[in-house]
């Protein structure tokens, strides 16, 4: 009689605590960050992909995520780790010249490695390494460059030849090594390869999906093997899309300027191009009206949504073309059936976003985001403070679960708790409320067990006596 009436205020309590738990913001996250490049939004829809869904289905998905101008390589991963337009980041393009510095950096010739090219901006891992926790990447671009004097933790010299396995087995180490780290990184070259080769309206890039698929999976199956899975947060993004091309679709820069009059810095689709002493005038007008498909602004006229001016790598005049146009200097150059770079806007230049993990919500729909909000949000898990950044953390803590102004109602505690804090002060005030919250919850279920168990063992259950002399009975001896 008395057990029962003990045993509902202990359930009460014992849930009290446990929601309080799992709505607790601020406890050690794990995060491991993935990037599968030119995974465009839509390509999880144009063959099954079990593996995908199931994150989704686990955690969360953003169906668009709007990247950064331009959309190309480089300039993206680089904003995944820093939040930054890339006029603040400074990784303009993935070939660029700055006229100030006199240095080129090429992602053609794997001329990436001059610190200085990426020391305007600080990315995560040595922001999380400066709040004394541990970051490894494995082949991240960028992560085997020396920025600010140091590397992450661990990482992999960049090899395209390292299988996706062996990048996998270096992430799950240093996850579970003597000295974890809390952030990772890993990168995959494909989709992105086979998309410029195949174009991404081929019939062929349905078993490439399917590859990548079946590389996610491999990669959940490892992180269960480690048991990192249930205390780890995966979050799966990729820096860009992917349009169609055709050789029907080419501007050639020869048929229009003199190849005297400029330099060219950057190619396709977003033409970078530095006029020769004296020579802009005449570059410019020759462009400017040269192709209904290209678009050519002024540095100064760039549009202010791209967040594309204020850089001395940013070229005096920039040449866009039109979705699925290609500019070649002739056509005796290289051309690839998919590329990207085209305007953020297009949908088709969108990446694909999904996490699941303990910090997220399950099975929960999210229609958009900016890719800064990324930086903020990983800062928040790991618990180190944002370098200036042009996201908004605001914009997707509705992604996790603890933070989530529709969760709290269900617990009593909670509610009270924070009854009186409106919602744009949670992210401020939300570590004091749940220290109480789980401090009493604690005492509740600690005196209501202490209770429970005396009054079990003094009359309830005569064996558990006999259990307990048993269990003494060594200690006796000893
Ligand atoms: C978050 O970081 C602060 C110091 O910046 C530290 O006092 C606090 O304990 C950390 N929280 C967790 C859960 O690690
Ligand atoms: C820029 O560097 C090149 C060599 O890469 C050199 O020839 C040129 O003189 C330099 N220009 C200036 C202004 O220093
Ligand atoms: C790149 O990785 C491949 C496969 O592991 C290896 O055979 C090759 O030696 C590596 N190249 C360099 C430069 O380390
Ligand atoms: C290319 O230019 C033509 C003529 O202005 C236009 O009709 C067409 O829509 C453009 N193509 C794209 C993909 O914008
Ligand atoms: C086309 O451009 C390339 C690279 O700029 C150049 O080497 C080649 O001579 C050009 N071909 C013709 C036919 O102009
Ligand atoms: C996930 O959410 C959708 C609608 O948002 C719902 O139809 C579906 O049943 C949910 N699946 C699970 C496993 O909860
Ligand atoms: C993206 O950022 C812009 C401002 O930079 C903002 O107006 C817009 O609402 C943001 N989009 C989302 C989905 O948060
Ligand atoms: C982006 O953030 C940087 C760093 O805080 C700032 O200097 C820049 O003005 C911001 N850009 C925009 C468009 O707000
Ligand atoms: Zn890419």
């Amino acid at each position: 009689m008395t057990s029962k009436c003990l045993l509902v205020p202990f359930v009460l309590a014992a849930l009290t605590l446990s929601t309080t738990f799992s709505l607790q913001p601020d406890q050690q996250q794990k995060v491991l960050l993935v990037s599968f490049d030119g995974f465009r939004w839509d390509y999880l829809y144009k063959v099954p992909t079990p593996h995908f869904h199931y994150v989704m289905k686990h955690g969360v998905h953003v169906k668009q995520v709007t990247n950064i101008f331009i959309t190309k390589t480089y300039p993206n991963h680089y904003t995944l780790v820093t939040g930054l337009f890339a006029e603040s980041h400074g990784i303009v393009a993935n070939d660029m010249f700055d006229p100030i510095l006199n240095k080129s950096f090429s992602l053609d010739h794997m001329n990436i490695y001059d610190s200085d090219f990426w020391e305007e901006a600080t990315p995560i891992w040595i922001t999380n390494q400066r709040a004394g926790h541990a970051s490894g990447a494995a082949m991240w671009p960028g992560a085997d460059v020396r920025i600010h004097k140091s590397f992450p933790t661990h990482y992999m010299p960049y090899n395209e030849s390292v299988s996706f396995e062996d990048r996998v087995a270096k992430i799950i180490e240093w996850f579970t090594s003597k000295e974890p780290i809390n952030l990772g990184l890993l990168y995959w070259e494909d989709p992105d390869d086979m998309g410029h080769h195949l174009g991404p309206e081929s019939p062929l890039m349905g078993p490439v999906i399917s590859d990548i698929d079946n590389k996610l999976g491999y990669l959940i199956q490892r992180l269960k093997k480690a048991k990192l899975w249930n205390n780890l947060n995966l979050i799966i993004t990729s820096d860009h899309g992917m349009t169609q091309c055709s050789e029907e679709r080419v501007i050639e820069l020869d048929q229009y300027l003199d190849k005297d009059h400029y330099t060219l810095i950057d190619q396709s689709p977003v033409a970078a191009i530095l006029p020769k002493e004296g020579k802009f005038d005449e570059v410019y007008e020759a462009l400017a009206h040269a192709h209904p498909n290209l678009t050519v602004y002024k540095k100064e006229e760039i549009p202010g949504r791209w967040h594309y001016r204020y850089n001395s790598r940013i070229q005096p005049i920039i040449a866009v073309a039109d979705k699925g146009w290609y500019i070649l200097q002739n056509k005796s150059e290289d051309f690839m059936l998919g590329n990207h770079g085209y305007d953020n806007a297009l949908a088709e230049m969108h990446p694909i976003f999904l996490a699941q993990g303990p910090a997220f919500r399950k099975n929960f729909t999210k229609e958009a985001m900016n890719s800064t909000d990324l930086y903020p949000l990983l800062c928040h898990l790991l618990n180190i403070t944002t370098m200036p950044h042009n996201g908004s953390f605001r914009n997707v803590q509705d992604l996790l679960s603890s933070v989530t102004p529709s969760q709290i109602p269900y617990t009593q505690s909670t509610t009270l708790l924070l009854g009186s804090v409106r919602p744009e002060e949670y992210e401020q005030e939300e570590a004091y409320p749940y220290f109480i919250g789980v401090a009493l919850g604690s005492i509740i279920v600690l005196v209501f067990s202490v209770i429970f168990i005396k009054h079990l063992i003094r009359s309830q259950i005569p064996a558990l006596q006999d259990m307990q002399a048993e269990i003494s009975q060594p200690l006796l001896q000893a």
